[in-house]
Parts: structure tokens; sequence; C-alpha cells
């Protein structure tokens, strides 16, 4: 055999029985087996040898890098075989607890809200965030040369759809596939052309509400929305209704709650049934009454929790997400 095979040979041999873990059995490879390996570079020594010689020394190279190899992997294979009688398992270890997931604070604000208000009898539906102008304007009597139908003001897709801007949406979608008594509560994504901050997003979750039934009064309406808000923010808190103008509720209001020392806060708007809207979508609005609110949750549960950022819901930062 040539010689400095011969050497090889014997640095090789010794070099694998060495091994005794994944990361010296990477170094072997490297430096034996890999693109510029000892044995690689032995086998490019072929093309410079004499015709004569080449046949013995290239028998010789292929026979020691087939037994490197076979060695090689039988040594990667009794390293990564769990071995019980190796002690490298210390049994009495404590084991290492798995991550467990939780609701994002958003989806457990959403459960709460409707566990109220499934409560009070209003079941939960939902709608598509991508949806018509009908839906979205038209039908909430929203006129076309209204200034939140201006392309600027919402996402519209080549199609002429558009990504809703509220959950208001869902009010006529149900009106239109139900026939009345109806208590629906419709959480979902809404989309807004918003600049981000702390205060602001391009798009939140919001709740609507409403009811619909042969006699459906404003003093409903302020019942129903006073057991929530009590039930939500603690018996103590104080609720304000103030006049305000939506196109799709006449009456309109705002409701305010005392939070603190910050004073009154705006938590919903809300009011009576629009006559307009109920003959969109369909209902005789001589014959039925109705209420409806919306809300919106990243504010509440901002709120409720004294979170300061609506841009912490969004970053999916485990150190804010275990919090809740
Ligand atoms: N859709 C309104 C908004 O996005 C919220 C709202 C106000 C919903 C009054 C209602 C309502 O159903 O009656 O600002």
């Amino acid at each position: 055999m040539d010689s400095q095979l011969a050497l090889l040979q014997d640095e090789v041999r010794e070099a694998i029985a060495r091994i005794a873990h994944a990361e010296s059995l990477e170094l072997f490879r490297v430096t034996y087996l890999g693109k510029k390996g000892k044995l690689t570079l032995q086998m490019q020594r072929l093309k410079d040898l004499a015709p004569e010689e080449r046949r013995a020394f290239g028998a010789d190279v292929n026979r020691l890098k087939n037994e490197v190899q076979q060695a090689f992997d039988a040594k990667t294979a009794e390293i990564s075989r769990p071995n019980a009688s190796r002690d490298s398992v210390d049994h009495t270890l404590p084991g290492l607890r798995p991550p467990v997931g939780r609701l994002h604070p958003i989806t457990q604000t959403i459960r709460e809200i409707s566990a109220i208000f499934g409560r009070l009898g209003f079941e939960s539906v939902t709608g598509p965030e991508i949806e018509t102008e009908f839906h979205n304007f038209t039908a909430l009597n929203i006129p076309p040369d209204h200034a939140s139908r201006d392309d600027v003001d919402t996402f519209y897709t080549e199609s002429g759809h558009l990504l809703r801007t509220q959950t208001s949406t869902v009010q006529v979608r149900v009106m239109k596939s139900r026939k009345p008594p109806l208590r629906v509560i419709a959480p979902g994504r809404v989309y807004r052309p918003d600049t981000v901050d702390a205060s602001h997003s391009f798009m939140f979750h919001q709740i609507e509400g409403l009811m619909v039934d042969g006699e459906t009064t404003f003093a409903e309406l302020k019942g129903t929305l006073y057991l929530f808000l009590k039930e939500f923010f603690g018996p103590k808190t104080k609720v304000r209704f103030r006049p305000h103008f939506f196109p799709f509720t006449e009456p309109s209001v705002e409701v305010d709650i005392s939070w603190g020392s910050r004073g009154w806060l705006e938590i919903l708007g809300a009011g009576s049934v629009n006559p307009r809207v109920f003959d969109a979508a369909g209902y005789d609005s001589k014959r039925v009454q109705g209420f409806a609110f919306g809300l919106g949750v990243e504010r509440i549960a901002m709120l409720r929790h004294g979170i300061d950022d609506i841009r912490h819901f969004y970053e999916n930062d485990l150190r804010f997400l275990e919090q809740f």
C-alpha cells in the first residue's frame, strides 16, 4: 500500500474509535469525508499517478473509503440510539413543562361579552368580512354621496367589493335570511384606512347587537345595555346615554361609562332601528320595531385590563399574551 495512504488508514481508524458524541462525529466527517477531507484529497491524487500505479492505489483508496464510511455510519447509529445502559439520562430530574396555549385576550373578551348576551337570549352569528356596498352602506341608510363611502375611506377590491367598515352589515344579512323576532349579536373584524397608532388600527373587532320584535322600545335597549355594562364592568358602573347620530338608527345614542378619574368614556353606539333599514332588509317596518348597538372589542378589552396600546393585541408577543 502507498505509504501516505497507510498512514491515513491508521489515523482514521484511531479517530473513529475515539468518537463519543455527535459533535465529534461531525468533526470527523468534515475532516475525512468532506469535500476537502483527507480521504477525498487522497482520491484526487489518483489522476497524478503513473498508469501502472493507478490500479492498485485506486483499489486501496476505495476500500479504505468504504471501510471508513461503514464505520462512520455505524457510529452515527450508535450515538443517536437512546441507550438505557449509558447513564446519560437522569430519571430523577423533573420533566420539561410543555408550554400551554391560551385564548387571545380579544377572543376571551368576545366570548365573555357573548356569554352575557347569551344569557339575555342573544344568539351569536357571523357575516363575511368582504362585503358588498349594499350591506355595508346602502341598506344601512348610508347614501351614495356619504363621505364614508369615499374610495379613500375604506378598502375596495377590484370587483367592487369592500372590506366591511362595521359589523352592522350583519344586521341586514340576518334579517334577509330570517323572520322576526330576532335577538342576535355578531362579533367580527372590521377594516378602516386608519393610520396605526396607540389607539388606532386598520383592522379591529366589533360586536354588533340586534333585537327585532313586534314591539321593541328604547327602554328595552337601555335596560339591555345597563345589564350588560354592569355585568361586564361591575355593578357600580355608572352609565350615561348621549344623543348622537347614526344613519341606521333613529333615535341614536352614544353610551358612556364612568371611569374613575378619567370621567366619562364612550363605550358604544346604539339606537332604535331606522325603519329604512327594515325596508331594505325586507321586513315590514310597520309591523316590527327593534334596537341595535355596536361596540369596539379592543377598546373594551383595553379599558378592562389597563392596556395602553392597541398594537399589543396584534404583535403576538408572548410576554403580553401570557398575562391573560
Ligand atoms: N356601526 C357603528 C360604527 O362602526 C357602531 C354602531 C352604532 C352600531 C350604532 C349600531 C348602532 O348598531 O346602532 O361606528
